[in-house]
Order: structure tokens, then sequence, then C-alpha cells
């Protein structure tokens, strides 16, 4: 029962994460391209569909380790699948902490961190679902 609404909250957390990089792709850019006295709005979305996407990978890395824990007894066992997954995740936590990081000093007016808000963007994305595959490999 309780492994189950784990992995229940595991998939709301790859709900967010993947709906908050979705929403993030499009207001980032128009962010971007928005001269600085009109962003205050567009800021607002993005703030928030961070914050979406940062609690959905800070759910995934609570539920995850509690269902390896509670239902497989550890990570012995599961193989390269896993190994790669964590791997995946390793990459989707740097693309956000870098997104995150570059997305402070955008607002603070440095317009040279914007490549590396798209970087950490495009990582946490490919980290995420390249994860999601690496699972239904480890798991099925
Ligand atoms: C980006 C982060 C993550 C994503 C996208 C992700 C994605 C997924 C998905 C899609 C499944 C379902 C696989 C299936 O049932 O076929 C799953 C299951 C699982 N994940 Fe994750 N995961 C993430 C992080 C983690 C972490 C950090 C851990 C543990 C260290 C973990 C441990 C597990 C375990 C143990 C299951 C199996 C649950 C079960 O079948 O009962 N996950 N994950």
């Amino acid at each position: 029962m309780l492994t189950t609404l784990l992995l229940w909250m595991h998939f709301i957390g790859v709900g967010m994460g993947m709906g908050g990089g979705i929403a993030l792709s499009q207001v980032g850019p128009r962010l971007v391209a928005a001269p600085a006295d009109q962003r205050g709005m567009l800021w607002t979305f993005e703030i928030f569909f961070a914050r979406i996407g940062a609690g959905g990978l800070v759910l995934l890395l609570v539920t995850g380790p509690l269902m390896l824990w509670l239902k497989f007894g550890g990570a012995a066992g599961l193989g390269a699948w896993f190994v790669a997954k964590m791997m995946f995740v390793v990459l989707a936590l740097i693309g956000v902490g870098l997104h995150e990081w570059a997305g402070r000093r955008f607002r603070k007016g440095d317009e040279a961190a914007v490549p590396l808000m798209f970087i950490g963007g495009r990582a946490a994305g490919v980290g995420i679902v390249l994860a999601m595959l690496c699972a239904v490999f480890t798991f099925n």
C-alpha cells in the first residue's frame, strides 16, 4: 500500500517535472525576447513553472530512494539500466541547477547568462526523458 502510493507520487513528480519543463520552454524564449520593462508577467510565469519543475524533481528524489529501500531492499541486482537511470537523474539535477543559477543571474540583469539557462533547461529535459526510458527498462 505505502509503496504503491510512493509510486503514484513518483509519477506525480514525473508529471510536474515534464509539465514545468514544457511550460518553461515556451516562457523562457519569450522572456528573453521581451523588452526589459515588459518582462514582469513573464517572470511570474517563469518562477512559478520553475518551482513546479524543481518540486517534481524533489518529489522524485524523495520517493525514489524510499521505494528502493522499502520495496527492493536497495539497488543491488537492478543492473545497468538502473545505473544509467541514475546518471540521467544526475544530468537532470545538474540541468535544473544550472537553469536556476543562470536564471537568477539573468534576473539581476546579466544577459550573458541566457545561453546557460537554455543549456540547463535542455539538459534537464534530456535527463528526465532518458531517466524515464531507463526506468521502464529497469523495472519491466
Ligand atoms: C529524474 C528523476 C526520475 C525519473 C524521471 C524517474 C522515473 C521513473 C519511472 C517512469 C518509473 C516507473 C517505471 C515502471 O514502473 O516501469 C520509476 C520507477 C522507479 N524509480 Fe524512478 N525516476 C527518477 C528518480 C528516481 C530516483 C532518484 C530513484 C532512487 C534512487 C528512483 C527509484 C525508482 C524505483 C525504485 C522505481 C520502481 C518503483 C516500482 O516499480 O514500484 N527513481 N521511476
